[in-house]
Formats: C-alpha cells, sequence, structure tokens
C-alpha cells in the first residue's frame, strides 16, 4: 500500500494530516478554548493511546528485551535546580540566535531566517556572521518587511524559583538526560551494577523555543525517551551483543558524503565498526537496533539515515554525534539524536558537586564513557501519522494503516445489527479482548459500512463482526482493514488472536491464513 506523496485535494500532505489529527482528536492544542498557546499541545484519547502503545513497544525493544546488559529506567524530577545546568553546561550554552522585527516585534531563529531566504546551511555560525549575512543581504522581517534588530543569543530554558519570595533559583530541565547523570552512581550501587550498565527514562522537556512550527515537530514542552549506557572507557568497542547484530545494516550520511553532496549509503555493523564510519561498537548497535524499530512503527527503511553531524554541529566533547533524519514531507527532520557523551558529563558533574561518581572496576576507580540514544516522542508521532496517512483507495475514506503493534485501537467488535442476542454476544467478546489486555472498542451505532468507515479512520487493524451465523456456528467475521478481505474464525479464538496481533507475533497479512 502506497503512502500518500499529494493530497488530492490540493492540501499538503502535512495539512491532510495534521487536520485529520487535530479532527480526531488525536492531538488538541493545549487551553484551545482561551485561544492555544503556540508550541504546547496536548494529546486527545486516540492520540494519548498511540503514544502510550509507542512508548511502551520502545520500553519492550530497547530495555525488557536487552539482554547484553541491565538497562534500568528512572522516573527523575522535572525541576532541576540552578547548580546542575550549570554544571551540563545548558546555563551558558543551550542558546538559540534570536532576531526580532523593528516594527511587528515578531521573534525569529535568526539561523532559520538566513537558511530560509539564502538557501544556505548556517549551523554554528556565531552572532556575528549572522549579522553579516542579514545585514549584506538586506534581509527584513517576513511577516511585514519591517528593518531586523541586532542578532542576540536567547536561552531555551524556562526559569523558575524553587520556594517562595526569591526562593532557590531552578530550570524545567531541557533533557531527561542530566537527571540520570546526576542519579548514576546511586542507582549503580543499588542494582549491584557493573559496567556496561544503561539508565533510561521517559518524560517530559521543556524547551523556550523561539518559534515553534510544524506541529508537533518543534515544541516547548515534549517527550523525551533516552538511554545512557555507561561503559568502560576501555571496553567502547567491545559490546557483548555485538555478534548478534554483526550482519545488520543501517543507513548512514558520512561527513565525506555531505561535503561531496552524496546520499546515504547502506553499511552493515561490522564494516561501520571496521572502517571507522561509526566512533565505537555502542554506536553502531543502537544505530542497526534504531533501524529494525523504525520499520516496525512503520517508517520505510529507505526514508531516514543516521547523519553523522558536522564537526561545527558537534558538541567540543562529543566523540561523535549521528541524528537519525527522517524524510518528510515537510522536509528532513531530526528524530532521534544519538551521541557518543564520551565522560564529559560525569566529570563536570564530578567538578561542580566535589562527588566521586566514578565506580569500581576490578579495584580501580573508572569514569564510565556514555553513548546516548535520545529518541522524541512527539516527532516520531508525527513521523508515524505522516508516513501511515493513506488517501481513499476507493473505499470512499482516508485511512491510517498503523502497524498493529502501535494502533491506538486493535480491534472494532461490531454486533450486524443492534439487536439480541447480537449485541449480548459482542459484549461478551468486548469484555473478553478488554480482559486479555487488549485496548478494542464497541460500536453497534449506524450502518455496517459506517462503522468500518471510522474504524479505517482511526487505523482500527481488525473489525470483528458478530452476525447470525454467530449464534448458529459460534464464528465470527474479522475483517482486515488492510485488504478489506474478511475470514470466519471461531469466536473463542479471537481475544488470543487480537492479544498477538496487537504484540507483534502476528502479522495482518497472516490474519486471512486463520480459519475455522
Ligand atoms: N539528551 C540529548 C538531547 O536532548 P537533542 O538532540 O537536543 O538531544 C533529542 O534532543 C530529541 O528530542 C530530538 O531528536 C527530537 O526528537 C527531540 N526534540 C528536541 N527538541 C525538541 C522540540 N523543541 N520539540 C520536539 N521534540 C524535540
Amino acid at each position: 500500500m502506497e503512502r500518500a506523496e499529494k493530497s488530492s485535494e490540493g492540501k499538503s500532505l502535512f495539512e491532510k494530516v495534521w487536520t485529520l489529527a487535530l479532527h480526531r482528536g488525536f492531538v488538541i492544542p493545549t487551553a484551545e478554548i482561551y485561544g492555544g498557546i503556540a508550541g504546547i499541545y496536548d494529546f486527545g484519547p486516540l492520540g494519548t493511546l498511540l503514544v502510550k502503545r509507542l512508548i511502551d513497544l520502545w520500553r519492550r525493544f530497547f530495555i525488557i528485551e536487552e539482554t547484553n546488559f541491565p538497562v534500568y529506567e528512572v522516573s527523575g524530577a522535572t525541576i532541576l535546580p540552578y547548580e546542575v545546568l550549570v554544571a551540563s553546561g545548558h546555563v551558558d550554552s543551550f542558546v538559540d540566535p534570536l532576531v526580532a522585527c523593528l516594527k511587528c516585534k515578531a521573534k525569529m531563529r535568526a539561523d532559520h531566517l538566513v537558511e530560509e531566504k539564502l538557501g544556505v546551511r548556517v549551523e554554528g555560525a556565531t552572532v556575528d556572521e549572522l549579522n553579516r549575512m542579514i545585514r549584506e543581504n538586506g534581509l527584513r522581517c517576513p511577516n511585514c518587511g519591517g528593518e531586523l534588530s541586532e542578532v542576540t543569543l536567547f536561552n531555551l530554558m524556562f526559569k523558575t524559583e524553587i520556594g517562595p519570595l526569591g526562593g532557590k533559583a531552578a530550570f524545567l530541565r531541557p533533557e531527561t538526560a542530566q537527571v540520570i547523570f546526576i542519579d548514576f552512581k546511586k542507582a549503580f550501587q543499588a542494582m549491584r551494577g557493573k559496567l556496561p550498565f544503561g539508565l533510561a527514562q521517559v518524560g517530559k522537556a521543556y524547551r523556550n523555543e523561539i518559534s515553534p512550527r510544524q506541529g508537533l515537530i518543534r515544541l516547548r514542552e515534549f517527550t523525551q525517551m533516552e538511554i545512557e549506557v555507561f561503559i568502560n572507557p576501555k571496553e567502547v568497542n567491545n559490546h557483548p551483543g555485538i555478534e548478534g547484530v554483526a550482519d545488520s545494516k543501517f543507513r548512514i550520511l558520512t561527513r565525506e558524503g555531505q561535503l561531496k553532496g552524496e546520499e546515504a549509503v547502506e553499511v552493515t555493523v561490522k564494516e561501520s565498526v571496521e572502517k571507522g564510519v561509526v566512533p565505537n561498537a555502542y554506536m553502531a548497535y543502537y544505530l542497526s537496533k534504531e533501524t529494525e524499530f523504525f520499520e516496525r512503527i512503520g517508517i520505510p527503511r529507505d526514508k531516514f539515515y543516521f547523519r553523522h553531524m558536522m564537526p561545527e554541529e558537534t558538541p567540543f566533547y562529543s566523540g561523535g554525534n549521528f541524528d537519525l533524519e527522517v524524510e518528510l514531507s515537510i522536509g528532513v527532520k531530526e528524530v532521534v539524536g544519538n551521541a557518543y557523551r564520551t565522560d564529559h558529563d560525569l566529570r563536570s558533574h564530578m567538578r561542580h558537586s566535589g562527588e566521586d561518581l566514578s565506580v569500581d572496576v576490578d579495584g580501580e576507580k573508572v569514569v564510565p564513557e556514555v553513548v546516548e540514544p535520545s529518541f522524541g516522542v512527539e516527532r516520531i508521532v508525527y513521523c508515524i501519522l505522516e508516513y501511515c496517512y493513506r488517501e481513499d483507495d476507493g473505499r470512499g475514506w482516508s485511512w491510517f494503516q498503523f502497524p498493529p503493534e502501535i494502533a491506538p485501537v486493535t480491534a472494532l467488535i461490531l454486533p450486524l445489527m443492534k439487536k439480541e442476542p447480537l449485541v449480548s454476544k459482542a459484549k461478551e467478546m468486548f469484555r473478553a479482548a478488554r480482559k486479555s489486555g487488549v485496548f478494542v472498542e464497541y460500536d453497534d451505532r449506524g450502518s455496517i459500512g459506517k462503522r468500518y468507515a471510522r474504524a479505517d479512520e482511526i487505523g482500527v487493524p481488525v473489525c470483528v463482526t458478530i452476525d447470525y451465523q454467530t449464534i448458529d456456528d459460534g464464528t465470527v467475521t474479522l475483517r482486515n482493514r488492510d485488504t478489506r478481505n474478511q475470514v470466519r474464525v471461531k469466536a473463542e479464538l479471537v481475544p488470543r488472536i487480537l492479544l498477538d496481533l496487537s504484540e507483534g507475533r502476528l502479522s495482518l497479512n497472516a490474519l486471512e491464513a486463520l480459519k475455522g
């Protein structure tokens, strides 16, 4: 089934997907009844289910099924004291270049303005360089044509105070990672840890973005799923599970490739480590695992790659950053940041706090190095919505082809007509499926066609219909959303089938082979 590249009604694909997401309440602008607020959104019922399923799958894939070394989750505070963010470098360096219109007062990212107007990349450009480019090219406000201010640096953190009346200075955390670094030693000791040791966190992060835009792509409040893998510095090329993924492939856009204007190339994990395409085996491991994960959530392999960030885009302490970039209708977007953070964060917190965060390795004090995959939930949700969106393919409505493993609703249970004993049987099936842990819905309103349409529109993989034959022989029909074909199966098998579908053990393609 092909992804819709363009809309039939002249709207862009982004507009179509976003309109449907808003219309179906996947997303609700925060405080909409008071006029809304830029860069902050709520998830409605279907969006919340989708987010939950995405996070559950991520947790299963990257934490529970990670058996090469332990990975535990922590749940840290979202308010952090000033000192933590000084040590992390955010107070000094977490800034974006800001330019304001002197006439209409609009504020915008100076680098984005220059990139959009002049068609050049300016990552890493200084304030002086941006000012010069704006002046020399006569750039003016894109909204009203007004004159622009000088470029200044704006710190993206939300500042607050802990306690009343001139309390202690603090910030809402700009990333979940710092909590992991400051909790590392305690968590390591509590779990009788040894290296390699992973700590993960799923939670909110806050950035006061200058110009939030493109729906879920640039937000002021968003959710991260991050893993910090703490590694013995002498063992960074000795990942205990590397053999198992040695032949797995991922697509990479090297620095050299970028300079030559080339496309991403496919490499195996083994090659990437041996040829030094990535800085170590842990990085290669995660790039291959992420490739598998993104395919599983419905993003085709040829639509994303890992870009080795250029030196000017890379923090001074990093041993290499690799962004997972997805080709979207609104341009290429970074949705996961992979960073070899070395021992920078732990050492910096050691210096600022005076605490020893080293661990004992065979009687030797070791400050671990860190490889960090950092996922942004909302950006991934938008990728899923866009890649799973399908235009009307003759069925009379547009729909979402969510993989059953992340579909917000796994099945719709419906009596053919709102009549007994069909209603009672259908409700019995609904309760049995819910009890087995599958999120299904019951619907007896409107014609069967309308109910199928609603199910397709919100991406429900299967419709289970209870009809008069069910009363005679105990079978029901299962309608495959993708093919619209139906198959009859025994009613008592349905909860198990739905559970297997929702947990990825059964594919929708395999559904039609199930008979009797
Ligand atoms: N701890 C590393 C870190 O925070 P990052 O590249 O700044 O790295 C990681 O962020 C991911 O978080 C990004 O790849 C993106 O998916 C998500 N993210 C960052 N800023 C965001 C924003 N303003 N709105 C939505 N998602 C954002």
